[in-house]
């Protein structure tokens, strides 16, 4: 068996894009390897430290959803870094050795600094995030990490950090490899990839009137405007969940039907949110029940954070060995 370990910040709502792209895949790979799943609420702060507000909030909604969608904390570790203090220990260790400049040339550090132009994000914790990332994966000495090709530097990053660690002290860590997510984009309800920042999600935790309202006012093909006008299925955002959430059958009649107008817009999301509210019908039961045990959510992290924390102390331990402190 293979050790597998990834994180999510607690940075908003999950949506079907983090549902599908991701926890479908950390879902599928319990089965077959060692997995360590944590919350990684101190990156959280590296470009929300003003505003922290939500950020617990958000931490025990991230678990909900995903023990909603079938993460198993008895097969898997589920944790929160910030109750694993080796995090912060393994972060100013490394800290010592990195050499500013790759940091600088971080491909994402420059990205999201331009992106989020509203925020000060010229903090040190800001341009040290994927130190504090080779942290969190080399503690638990992965064999893989399942990310977004986003993550790629990180990644490239954290191996680099391990040799070099490993060739000035002693070999201690492996060099990690990403699984990539496979998952095509999934589009949100204007035809834009579903994210936050755009506003055009639909949660884990929307309600069922939400989620059909939102399928009734999505974007469609905008070249068809009138009930008998054809459509093209090829460009239209629903289609797209048709195509994730329907039987082939009827992804093959919506198909035809679409181009000849022999339905309409709103039958096809009718169908389609008919599919969506059976998918998630039972994530929403799940989250229900955990929303209203929050002595059992706190169980599960407590079991996870102690388990995970035998094994980043375990780290550490190999760790001021090798650098002799
Ligand atoms: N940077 C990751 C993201 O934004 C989150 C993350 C933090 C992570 N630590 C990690 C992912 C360790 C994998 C492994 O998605």
């Amino acid at each position: 068996r293979k050790r597998v370990l990834s994180g999510m910040q607690p940075s908003g709502l999950l949506h079907l894009g983090n549902y599908l792209g991701a926890l479908e895949n950390w879902k599928a790979l319990q089965d077959q390897h060692e997995c360590y799943f944590f919350v990684a609420d101190w990156h959280a702060l590296s470009s929300n430290y003003a505003d922290t507000s939500r950020i617990r909030e958000f931490v025990r909604e991230l678990l909900i959803d995903w023990l909603a969608v079938g993460i198993d904390p008895v097969r898997s570790t589920v944790f929160v870094q910030s109750r694993i203090p080796e995090h912060a220990v393994l972060h100013l260790l490394f800290s010592m050795i990195i050499p500013v400049s790759w940091l600088e040339r971080n491909p994402t550090y420059k990205e999201k600094q331009e992106e989020i132009k509203e925020k000060d994000l010229s903090t040190y914790g800001f341009l040290g995030y994927p130190v504090l990332q080779a942290a969190d994966i080399l503690l638990y000495k992965p064999d893989f990490v399942p990310v977004g090709k986003d993550q790629l530097p990180h990644l490239e990053l954290t191996r680099e950090l391990a040799r070099r660690f490993n060739s000035l002290y002693r070999p201690v860590f492996p060099e990690p490899m990403e699984l990539l997510t496979k998952f095509p984009k999934v589009l949100g309800t204007d035809g834009r990839k579903m994210s936050k920042s755009y506003g055009n999600t639909i949660n884990l935790s929307d309600t069922e009137p939400v989620v059909r309202q939102k399928l009734k006012t999505m974007m469609t093909d905008p070249a068809r405007v009138r009930r008998h006008d054809p459509g093209n299925p090829d460009v239209c955002p629903v289609f797209d969940f048709h195509k994730i959430f329907s039987p082939l059958p009827v992804i093959e009649q919506i198909n035809r039907e679409c181009r000849t107008a022999a339905i309409g817009c709103i039958d096809c999301k009718k169908l389609v949110a008919d599919r969506l509210v059976e998918r998630m019908t039972p994530i929403w039961e799940a989250r229900t029940a955990l929303t209203k045990d929050p002595s059992r959510l706190e169980e599960i992290v407590e079991e996870g954070s102690r388990k995970a924390g035998e094994v980043a102390k375990a780290t550490l331990h190999d760790v001021t060995e090798a650098m002799r402190i």
